[in-house]
């Protein structure tokens, strides 16, 4: 179908890119698309299972009580609130702004494609770690709370967030001990956020912006990488692999989102976080800034020139994603599955498909192409390769489960959570002792009594196996930054895809 005439290129076009759509996604194992909305919706109430601190009174995820109550008080301060990460009962600094800067993406772009429920869900889920990131904030520029409990204690027990004893100890970061990461996150997370709530509640939305700057100089002028100060209470649970400048970077592009002050776009472009990479986690935001501040190249008139850096950068992030291309570096599983690593691989599914989304969005408004290689890529091949992805997480795959907990027939009924595998108290009141509860509910193959609604789980391996058990956290694991990315995506597709 190659044509010798040059003039013949525009009238091929469209041809070519139905035949790419197909190339590039695998084969599909179901011929109905799965219910977004409802999917939607789920992973969503997913958050309010993961709650610290007193929950209010119209909390729908039941058997979850108040739990980190005198959380703070080590240090005679008030960190009651925030997010536990996953399945255990700590409150880690890093991922959970990060979720929070994903959740605040996630409606920034597709919260106009949300039923108004979800909208509403999605801003009280924010605010439950932003009402805790500013208590955790302040104390600038003098310290930053990045963690409440030693997870070394606290992985030793399998007790409900309700029993805990372990100590609830503190954990900062300050300027003789820093941690740019963690600040860097922070303030994105922050800067982010007062824009969700800028029409909302003003008042608030200003305090979530003057923090955000806070904790943007404090990240900037005291450098160095979190677990370089607090070691073991960070690694090897969320150690700053990638260092801080990305970190700085996003936050410098979130602060230029809620400001427009050019001083940070300057920041974000002089920073020298130059190399390729297609790997988007709570550890690594080059992706990240690289698709957000690519809005700016991908306008009518040709866009910020100065930004032109991020655009070819993100180019060249969702030509290495696409599958089947000559500038592919992500593996796939048999199935169709992007496959990065062995432990919560889900989560990199779910934040490059919110990439693909958010990027689709803004090279339709530009009416923008461009290829990788020979392939032309449209709005429309990005949408797909999202769909993809998401049809796999939600059932369409050589096991035929999903891997989001309460949605369709088939999903994990063993999860890694405690909350979730544990009666809860209304069922047994009497706490359980650290270990008292490994042999009868950690190690049975009863399924869990309690079901975390939306949780989306680590997911299969690299052969689309899959083992429901506790104990292969690897898999069996959800986590807050694995939904908060998903929750943008699912508002894409059901605007998209309507089933
Ligand atoms: C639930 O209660 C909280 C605290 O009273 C309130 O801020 C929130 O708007 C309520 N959410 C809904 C969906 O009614
Ligand atoms: C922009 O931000 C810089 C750095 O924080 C600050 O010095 C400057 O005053 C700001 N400019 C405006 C117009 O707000
Ligand atoms: C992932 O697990 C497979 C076995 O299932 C192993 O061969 C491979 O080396 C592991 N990869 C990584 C990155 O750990």
């Amino acid at each position: 179908m190659v044509s010798q005439h040059s003039y013949a290129y525009a009238r091929l076009r469209p041809l070519a890119v139905i035949l790419s759509i197909s190339s590039l996604s695998s084969v599909a194992y179901s011929s109905r698309d799965p219910n977004y909305k409802d999917a939607l919706s789920k992973s969503i109430t997913y958050f309010q299972g993961q709650r610290s601190g007193k929950l209010p009174s119209n909390q729908t995820i039941k058997w979850r009580s108040d739990s980190g109550l005198s959380d703070g008080s080590l240090e005679n301060v008030d960190l009651v609130g925030g997010y536990y990460d996953a399945g255990d009962n700590i409150k880690f600094g890093l991922p959970m702004a990060f979720t929070t800067t994903m959740l605040a993406w996630s409606v920034l772009d597709f919260g106009q494609k949300m039923p108004n429920q979800v909208v509403d869900n999605v801003h009280e889920a924010i605010r439950w770690a932003t009402d805790y990131l500013l208590k955790a904030s302040a104390q600038l520029p003098h310290a930053l709370y990045v963690q409440v409990g030693d997870p070394v204690a606290d992985h030793k027990c399998w007790v409900r967030p309700e029993d805990m004893d372990t100590p609830r100890t503190v954990y900062k970061v300050t300027p003789s001990d820093p941690g740019s990461d963690v600040a860097g996150e922070t303030a994105a997370a922050l800067a982010a956020s007062s824009r969700v709530f800028k029409h909302l509640d003003a008042h608030y939305s200003k305090t979530l912006l003057e923090t955000a700057e806070k904790a943007f100089d404090f990240a900037n002028r005291h450098r160095a990488k979190y677990s370089d100060s607090l070691h073991s209470a960070v690694c090897p649970f969320y150690c700053s692999y990638s260092g801080y400048l990305d970190e700085l970077q996003w936050a410098a592009a979130w602060l230029y989102q809620a400001t427009k002050n050019s001083s940070y776009l300057q920041y974000a472009i002089s920073t020298a976080a130059e190399n390729d990479c297609d790997t988007f986690s709570w550890d690594n935001k080059l992706p990240g800034t690289r698709v957000l501040l690519s809005q700016y190249t991908l306008v009518a008139d040709g866009g910020d020139k100065s930004a032109s850096r991020f655009g070819e950068e993100a180019k060249r992030y969702i030509c290495s994603v696409l599958p089947n291309l000559q500038s592919t570096t992500v593996q796939y599983t048999p199935g169709g599955l992007m496959y990065k690593m062995n432990a919560t691989n889900l989560q990199y599914v779910t934040t490059s498909t919110f990439l693909f989304s958010a990027y689709a969005k803004y090279l339709k408004t530009s009416k923008e192409t461009f290829s990788c290689g020979s392939t032309v890529i449209t709005p429309s091949l990005l949408r797909h390769h999202a769909k993809r992805q998401i049809n796999y997480i939600l059932g369409d795959n050589p096991k035929g489960m999903s891997y989001m907990v309460g949605y369709g027939e088939k999903y994990p009924q063993r999860i890694h959570h405690r909350g979730s595998s544990l009666p809860s108290l209304q069922q047994k009141s009497e706490p359980f002792a650290c270990g008292d509860a490994f042999q009868s509910y950690y190690y049975t193959s009863e399924p869990n009594p309690n079901i975390l609604i939306g949780a989306v789980v680590g997911g299969p391996n690299p052969d689309d196996e899959f083992y429901d058990d506790r104990d292969n956290y690897a898999q069996s694991e959800p986590a807050t930054y694995i939904n908060a990315p998903l929750v943008g995506s699912l508002a894409y597709l059901a605007a998209s895809f309507r089933s």
